[in-house]
């Protein structure tokens, strides 16, 4: 466990990226989601996925220009061993109901193997979703183990652990503003 004091804002190493940056990505990513689904015939449903994706959900919808539903999704791949691609373990879903009708966005905190992303994909499309995209706010694409492709991304980041604006260490950092590096002392890799 962390000391309860302060000084846990000094456990990064570097910034990767600032809030004023962050700032700028959630403006530029709502602007690419209106042109996107404007004049949809369709409700579009903003599906956070807990916990990381909190923060960056909260800051893109409120720049969003359009009608707009949310849910919230807790998911988890199964391990790289699994056989099956389409497998994942949903510890809180959508509420039941025809998906038929609906633009679901998917939003998410970081795409590393892409397991995660593509398995839910294939999930909500097997559930006939009128469409199905997915927002993420980082993206590694060096870490892929499965083609995956957001359809909207804030910036891709080297392979490196992050942690802050919802992302965490053993649950630690996700309140820091910022995208930082920890430091290789905090963690054992
Ligand atoms: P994927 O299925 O391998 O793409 O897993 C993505 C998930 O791994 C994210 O939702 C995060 O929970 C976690 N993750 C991957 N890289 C990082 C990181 O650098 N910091 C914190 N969490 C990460
Ligand atoms: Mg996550």
């Amino acid at each position: 466990m962390l000391k309860n004091d302060a000084s846990f804002i000094n456990d990064c190493k570097e910034i990767l990226i600032s809030a004023e940056e962050i700032d700028a990505m959630t403006t530029r990513l709502a602007r690419e989601i209106e042109d996107t689904y404007a004049g949809s015939p369709h409700p579009l449903v903003m599906v956070v996925i807990l916990k990381g994706s909190m923060p960056f959900a909260a800051d893109l919808m409120a720049k969003i220009k359009l009608p707009l539903r949310l849910e919230f999704m807790k998911v988890s791949s199964y391990g790289a061993s699994t056989k099956s691609l389409g497998e994942i373990r949903i510890h809180l879903d959508l509420p039941q109901g025809d998906l038929s009708d609906t633009d679901l966005l998917v939003v998410e905190d970081i795409i590393d193997s892409g397991r995660t992303l593509s398995r839910l994909t294939q999930n909500l499309l097997n559930r006939n979703a009128h469409s199905v995209r997915t927002c993420t706010l980082l993206d590694k694409p060096s870490r892929r183990e499965v083609d995956f492709v957001p359809d909207f991304c804030g910036t891709q980041i080297p392979d490196e652990f992050v942690v802050g604006y919802g992302l965490d260490y053993a649950e630690d950092y996700r309140n820091l503003p910022y995208i930082g590096v920890l430091k290789e002392e905090v963690y054992p890799k």
